[in-house]
């Protein structure tokens, strides 16, 4: 039996604009994981365990886009293994359609147990890769940055289509993560927008370059420790995001409430509509703001601490 598990993600900065390769900076989030046990088993395929979705099936028997067949065909295709008389049993503590990765999540831990059970450890940028094919299974344009910041596990600035890079975080700041409760399917804000950006298109690729400038500027000061500046860019983020139309009366009743209650800055992260709310909160604020939230409709509030990965030091990349 082999077992793997990765973290859910949150995008700091530049959702939306880096499907219009416009940078952004995501980071894991380890309050949250997707887990995957391979186990051999007495029978002729592959049988999948969903227990989140209390399924069970044959992985043969799966149509075309089943994300838990695909990710596990095209693993096996990888390392060349004819997947037979296994077991994958997947479960997951990462909200649905939160824009929290949990898709994402799903495909690298059984991607990485697969190449475990297989022994033959693949290179972080590879099990990206297969979750990335996941992915536009969800929605047709991903930009990469959820399967990438999930596979390598430490905050990274991303530009679709460029080798991916992480930053050094001089300073740990922390983060009220505030879910809204409405599940939201990135595959709609992502139609969406880029319906918008069929009909008007100079007006989004001007929203896209102020969102893209922003995630550059956050990297610097991030990178220099100027935990300070990082609420305005986010209100300022939010306020783009607005524009584009992917926010909702949850989001910005839960952006208020934070803000209200003393966080320094708030938005919406990942594709809106619902899903979750990020605030940037100091100690002294955390438990003001974590009621804010709550009794301002939140489904539940995860705090999390953004710092330093030790990983980012290392240089393999394989596990
Ligand atoms: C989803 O987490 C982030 C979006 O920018 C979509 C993508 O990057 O693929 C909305």
């Amino acid at each position: 039996m082999t077992k793997a598990s990765a973290p859910g993600k949150i995008i700091l900065f530049g959702e939306h604009a880096v499907v219009y390769a416009r940078p952004a900076i995501a980071v894991p989030v380890f309050q949250v994981r997707a887990e995957a046990v391979v186990e051999r088993a007495e029978i002729d395929g592959v049988e999948i365990d969903a227990a989140d979705l209390a399924r069970r099936y044959d992985a043969r028997e799966a149509p075309a886009d089943d994300p838990l067949a695909a990710i596990i065909r095209s693993t096996c295709a990888r390392l060349g293994v004819e997947p037979r008389g296994v077991r994958v049993r997947v479960h997951s503590t990462i909200p649905m359609a939160s824009g929290l990765g949990s898709g994402a999540a799903v495909s690298v831990a059984v991607a990485r147990a697969l190449t475990r059970f297989f022994v033959q450890p693949l290179a972080d940028a590879e099990i990206s890769a297969l979750a990335y094919q996941v992915e536009k299974l969800h929605h047709g344009t991903p930009s990469g940055i959820d399967n990438t910041v999930i596979a390598f596990e430490q905050p990274v600035y991303f530009v679709r289509g460029q080798p991916v890079e992480s930053f050094r975080v001089a300073r740990p700041f922390t983060l009220a993560i505030a879910d809204t409760g409405v599940a939201a399917p990135t595959k709609i804000a992502v139609g969406d927008v880029r319906r918008a950006w069929e009909v008007e298109r100079a007006r989004c690729e001007a929203l896209f370059d102020e969102i893209g400038a922003i995630a550059r500027t956050a990297r610097a000061a991030i990178e220099r420790g100027e935990v300070d500046a990082l609420g305005p860019l986010m209100d300022a983020n939010q306020e783009w995001l607005r524009a584009l139309g992917v926010s909702s009366p949850e989001i910005e009743i839960l952006v208020d409430a934070a803000r209200r209650a003393g966080a320094r800055g708030a938005k919406l992260s990942g594709a809106g509509r619902g899903g979750n709310v990020i605030a940037l909160i100091d100690d002294s604020v955390r438990v003001r703001v974590e009621g804010a939230l709550m009794n301002a409709g939140a489904r539940r509030v995860i705090v999390t601490r953004v710092e330093h990965a030790a990983r980012f030091d290392e240089s393999s990349g394989t596990r």
